[in-house]
């Protein structure tokens, strides 16, 4: 049996995304190779075909919402990851900590509404798999069987191979998270760039490598020094996604809400900013609230008038969509 699913309409899926990389690497198909021993055995034999420097980046953003999804779906987005980052952006929290897993359950399945092509990726809220590893794929198993999600993202590196592993075994396919990990925020004192000395690179990379024996199927790279980021990638034979880790990682991703302008305060460096919605959104506003103060919202145009009713509800006999 091919280990490629054909999926048709040009549906992302985890193979695909393990493809990339190794067209990346070198491997036209990853069906002549077997994922992890066939590299692994390219590589040692000097085997391995010239690179392909063509090969397609994976972008991938956070969506929350069933709008945001879809617009991001149908502009090309491969990866949406229902990120906990809502419990800042959506939710107001200070931290990641707070959100719960119904919380992430009820946006991850309105995220899966909107989405045709994507691959949807549930983040693991803190808590939901910090304790007893079976209550843990239990919970993994929710975000899949509830909203649809096709795969799941845990926070750690060599804390987490048994997890990632067992989840594996479960058929959830994991995405692992290594450098900042926001989750951790009171353990590491706060938001700050990881793998900065040797001694932090090199357990950045044994934290990288874990997810990767783990059975992980791609791994975020967060805040780190680009070129750890750069030689990680070269390291893996699974996809890194990158945020704050330079260019050279196999994919990026950013919090759709600094994207936008959607966010207070200050973002980091490398979120960079396509689109002020914040202002747009506030210009709105103001604009609607003078309108209505004013009295020149709603207009006569606006309004519904008896005798045009009546005709309306003639004509809806004939039109069932109804004229809004
Ligand atoms: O929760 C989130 O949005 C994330 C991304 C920043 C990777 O974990």
């Amino acid at each position: 049996m091919s280990v490629v699913p054909r999926v048709g309409g040009g549906k992302i899926t985890v193979p695909e995304l393990l493809q990339r990389k190794f067209a990346a690497a070198g491997f036209q198909d990853i069906s002549r190779t077997e994922f992890g021993r066939g590299l692994a055995g390219e590589l040692a034999s000097g085997t391995r075909p010239a690179a392909d420097s063509d090969a397609k980046k994976i972008v991938c953003l956070t969506a929350y919402d069933y709008p945001t999804a879809r617009l991001l779906d149908e502009a090309g987005v491969d990866v949406l990851l229902v990120g906990d980052s809502l419990s800042m952006v959506m939710l107001g929290y200070e931290s990641t900590l707070p959100v719960t897993i119904d919380e992430m359950l009820l946006l991850t399945r309105a995220v899966k509404r909107g989405v045709k092509r994507a691959l949807v990726v549930a983040d693991m809220p803190y808590g939901s798999y910090h304790g007893d590893t079976a209550e843990a794929v239990k919970n993994a198993l929710r975000f899949v069987k509830e909203t649809g999600a096709e795969a799941v993202k845990v926070e750690g590196g060599e804390r987490r191979l048994e997890l990632i592993a067992r989840l594996t075994e479960a058929e959830i396919p994991v995405m692992g998270h290594v450098g900042l990990t926001p989750q951790s925020v009171n353990a590491l004192g706060g938001f700050r760039v990881q793998g900065k000395t040797v001694d932090a690179a090199e357990q950045v990379m044994r934290d990288a490598r874990a997810v990767e024996a783990a059975g992980a199927f791609s791994v975020v790279l967060e805040a780190m020094p680009r070129e750890l980021a750069a030689q990680i990638t070269r390291d893996l034979r699974i996809p890194t996604i990158g945020i704050g880790a330079g260019p050279d990682c196999d994919g990026q991703i950013l919090v759709f809400h600094d994207l936008v302008g959607l966010t207070f305060g200050k973002t980091p460096k490398f979120a960079r900013r396509y689109a002020h919605v914040g202002e747009v959104i506030a210009k709105a506003a103001r604009e609607y609230c003078e309108d209505v103060r004013g009295g020149t919202f709603p207009s006569d145009g606006e309004s519904y008038h008896a005798a045009q009713m009546v005709k309306e509800e003639k004509e809806e006999t004939v039109n069932k969509d109804g004229d809004w």
